[in-house]
């Protein structure tokens, strides 16, 4: 197969200094508050334990796993949950923590199935925040970067599985 190209976006220094940031944004936002953090697998797994591990207050961490069926390469609005939050959240302050939003799909679905459950509060937390794609209007609360352009892997985002576990954010060239 032929091997993709790609070019650094955002080396690790920089995602750490920002990841850093949004920790500290977050930790000033929810001091003395009861806060879960919920990771949407796989892609925020990387992100969620650097910014949890920045994070200067004390929280819990759950994840939940969404699987899109349809175009292949963005979400079709077919949705399932294929691993719930195992954490009872009604009352507490729920950060989702996500590696990206794109059309938005995905994070409208489950900011509405979590607050069903009757939570505190829910903030939204991306790694890459690519506004210009959405289809459904959902804002971020706290946002890495913001990204126009082009496929984005490393730093727990894939292509075809493949590049997850790079240290820096690449994006592809075409
Ligand atoms: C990615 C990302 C979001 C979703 C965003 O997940 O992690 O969950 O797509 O797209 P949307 O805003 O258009 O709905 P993906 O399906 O690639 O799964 P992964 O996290 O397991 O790589």
């Amino acid at each position: 197969m032929k091997e993709l190209r790609k070019k650094i976006l955002y080396p690790r220094e920089v995602i750490d200094q920002r990841v850093k940031e949004l920790a500290d944004a977050i930790s000033h936002d929810l001091e003395g508050k009861e806060v879960v953090l919920i990771g949407v697998l796989k892609g925020a797994f990387i992100f969620l334990a650097d910014l949890a591990r920045h994070l200067k207050i004390s929280h819990s961490v759950d994840f939940t796993r969404l699987a899109s069926y349809g175009s292949g390469l963005v979400s079709s609005g077919n949705i399932t949950v294929t691993k719930d939050i195992e954490t009872d959240i009604e009352g507490k302050e729920v950060i989702i923590v996500e590696d990206i939003i794109d059309t938005g799909i995905t994070m409208a679905f489950l900011r509405e199935r979590l607050e069903k459950r009757r939570p505190a509060s829910i903030r939204i937390c991306t790694l890459i925040d690519k506004k210009h794609r959405r289809e459904i209007a959902i804002d971020a609360d706290y946002v890495g970067f913001a990204v126009d352009e082009g496929f984005i892997v490393g730093y727990g985002l894939d292509f075809d599985e493949k590049f997850r576990c790079l240290p820096d954010i690449y994006v592809i060239e075409e």
